[in-house]
């Protein structure tokens, strides 16, 4: 939901004061009733028109970018740095990311204007797997990283189970490189985990959303997601499985 006039704004009808304007002129109908008031909330499936010419709906598009390190998963910010809508100088469309990745975090995030798509991929019910890559400090053995596979237990809550795989280690560097793939999404979560049985994360990629990844694209590049990859992610989605 959004205010009528951020969105009439935003369709580019006119800039938000002269949006607040024309709805205080009764010049602006929602579902074919004159609306005046300025606070009132308007939805994707609401039909707006502005003396009497319908709003076109912006067409949903649906990018996979490799985000890189230092940069925030974000429209914008406040403190001015880069944001991942930098990136995207070539889209017109006002695009946000699914979810985020945080500063240091680097790899696949998915880029839309479909809110929907976007509550779906990003609402822990819906289970979509997401696997990392981690550099750790120290060397676990298989038994210290137990306690990811059961669920570890966070400020915020116990984490569901989680997948775990050792892809290598370094004795004489002191680390290690771990695969983990979970569904949830809470604030810094494999950090956290790792952070909870001693072994912190010192570098962090998401490797696979889903069924994507990150193949034939460098850091801040991206592509457009096919439309039958769109339709693999809401099956996924609703059903758990990638359909076929
Ligand atoms: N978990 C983290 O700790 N950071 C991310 O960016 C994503 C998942």
């Amino acid at each position: 939901m959004e205010r009528l006039q951020k969105m009439l704004a935003h369709a580019g009808v006119a800039s938000r004061r002269k949006a607040e304007q024309l709805i205080l002129e009764g010049k602006v109908q929602v579902n074919g009733k004159v609306v005046r008031e300025l606070g009132t909330k308007v939805s994707e499936s609401d039909t707006i028109e502005v003396a009497g010419v319908k709003l076109e709906k912006e067409q949903k598009v649906y990018y996979l970018l490799y985000k890189p390190r230092g940069i925030i998963s974000a429209v914008t910010d406040d403190k001015g740095r880069k944001t991942v809508s930098d990136l995207f100088p070539f889209v017109p469309e006002r695009i946000f990311p699914v979810g985020r990745l945080d500063y240091e975090t680097s790899g696949l995030l998915l880029m839309t204007n479909d809110g929907d798509f976007s509550y779906m991929l990003t609402h822990p019910k819906f289970k979509i797997d997401k696997t990392y890559v981690a550099r750790v400090k120290g060397i676990p053995t298989r038994e210290q990283l137990r306690p990811l596979e059961r669920g570890v237990v966070l400020e915020d809550g116990k984490t569901a189970p989680a997948r775990v795989k050792m892809l290598s280690s370094d004795k004489k560097a002191d680390k290690a490189i771990i695969e983990i793939t979970i569904h949830e999404g809470k604030n810094r979560q494999v950090r956290r985990m790792f952070d909870a049985i001693g072994f912190p994360v010192q570098k962090l990629k998401r490797e696979r959303f889903a069924f994507l990844n990150l193949h034939g694209l460098n850091a801040g590049e991206s592509r457009e997601l096919t439309s039958h990859e769109v339709k693999l992610l809401r099956v996924q989605a609703e059903t758990g499985k990638i359909g076929s």
